[in-house]
């Protein structure tokens, strides 16, 4: 069975309460049940934290042969963190990097993102649709 890791950064716990406007109203919880289900044959983990040292560590404990790939959701450490980049560049699961919100329509400092030269791709923009193209990216690729 193909596995999946979806790790989700700082603040991204409380999706469906935060910025609706921007980020939805659904937590990820229910997002991820309906992922799931739509994709029977993937085993799709979910990690989330709010310290950069935890998103690095699972990124390693991950990086050499526990997963098929890694759907990353790094929220805010996507435009300060050169640790992040660094573990995606250390490790051989390939990462895709997803935004829901199109990080280019909002403040200048989220235009810049230091992981999107380490990923294997980018999704951004889509909602919490860009977890399920990242999925599904992998599917159809492995
Ligand atoms: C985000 C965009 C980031 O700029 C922000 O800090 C987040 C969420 C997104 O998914 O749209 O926390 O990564």
């Amino acid at each position: 069975m193909k596995k999946i890791l979806i790790i989700n950064g700082p603040n991204l716990n409380l999706l469906g309460q935060r910025e609706p406007g921007i980020y939805g109203s659904s937590s990820f919880e229910t997002y991820l049940e309906k992922l799931r289900a739509a994709y029977p044959d993937v085993e799709i983990d979910y990690f989330q934290s709010n310290h950069e040292g935890d998103i690095i560590d699972r990124l390693h404990s991950v990086g050499f042969g526990g997963v098929d790939g890694v759907v990353l959701n790094a929220g805010a450490y996507t435009h300060t963190s050169v640790a992040i980049a660094d573990a995606i560049r250390a490790i051989k699961t390939p990462v895709i990097e997803v935004h829901i919100s199109n990080v280019h329509q909002r403040e200048e400092f989220r235009h810049h993102s230091f992981l999107s030269p380490a990923a294997a791709g980018i999704i951004i923009g889509f909602g919490l649709e860009s977890y399920r193209l990242a999925v599904d990216s992998f599917v159809k690729k492995l």
